[in-house]
């Protein structure tokens, strides 16, 4: 991903930044931007439940050695940025015929926005066995609040790494915020394609922070549909759909 643009490119960051964020917040992102600031998220408050902060992957109760060296901390997507993905994502799908999965689903926070859309199901997949609990105690919470808008109440955390997940029998929306690197995101990217290939189930993939988006590139089969680079790349996103036509021979290590 580009992030040196020249004027042009600088124009349409700005403009995607704007369709993201909206005027005032766009305003105030280019300044939090140029003082280094952290935004103000209220999304906790708003719903009494606990998903703000950051964890690094040392301290996130991860045993596998392997999987903590490629995994990357915790941080949840802001809310305008996964309501953003929802909203361009969504529009035109049947959204009962789908299942919204969050592979590195963190503390859920992205589960709680899913849950207020019609999906089939809501899944979280996550590595740390700390935040699952976290995610659980979250879901139970929203769910149980009968002031919380729920068009989903199928809303699950499966506390495995993601390369082990096993995806339902529907067509899938991904979502991934930079969860995992190298291997591990190869590995799931090759699970996807031979999904695809095998059920012929749609697979839409929504990137945010798409530090790994090459490997993608390079994989046949998938198709990048459109990108939003805003003003910082950790709200940017782009969105790929996986038309594998057969499962691909590409050796994997075994190295996770
Ligand atoms: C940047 S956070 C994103 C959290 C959440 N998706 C959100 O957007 O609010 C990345 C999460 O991925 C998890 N993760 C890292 N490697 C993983 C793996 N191999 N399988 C499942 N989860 C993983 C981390 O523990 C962390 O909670």
């Amino acid at each position: 991903m580009q992030y040196n643009p020249d004027s042009s490119g600088k124009f349409t960051i700005v403009m995607n930044t704007y369709r993201v964020f909206g005027f005032w917040e766009t305003i105030k992102e280019v300044i939090l931007y140029l003082l280094s600031q952290k935004p103000h998220d209220d999304f906790d408050k708003k719903y009494g439940v606990v998903t703000s902060g950051v964890t690094e992957s040392s301290d996130a109760g991860i045993a596998d050695e392997t999987a903590r060296s490629l995994a990357v901390g915790y941080v949840p997507t802001r809310e305008v940025v996964i309501r953003h993905i929802l909203q361009n994502t969504t529009r035109n799908l049947d959204l009962q015929e789908y299942s919204f999965i969050d592979l590195g689903c963190g503390k859920g926070r992205t589960l709680i926005v899913a849950a207020q859309q019609p999906f089939e199901e809501v899944i979280g997949v996550e590595l740390s066995p700390l935040h699952c609990k976290v995610a659980e105690t979250n879901i139970d919470r929203y769910l149980s609040n009968t002031q919380n808008p729920v068009l989903c109440r199928n809303v699950r955390v499966s506390c495995v790494n993601a390369a082990d997940f096993v995806f339902p029998d529907t067509n899938l929306l991904i979502y991934m915020y930079r969860p995992f690197l190298g291997p591990i995101f190869k590995h799931v990217a090759e699970n996807l394609r031979r999904f695809q290939s095998v059920t012929g189930h749609r697979v839409l993939i929504a990137y945010s922070c798409p530090v790994e988006e090459l490997m993608l590139e390079e994989y046949p089969g998938f198709v990048k549909r459109t990108e939003y680079q805003v003003i910082s790349m950790d709200y940017s996103w782009s969105f790929w759909e996986c038309q594998a036509k057969e499962p691909s021979v590409l050796a994997l290590t075994e190295h996770r």
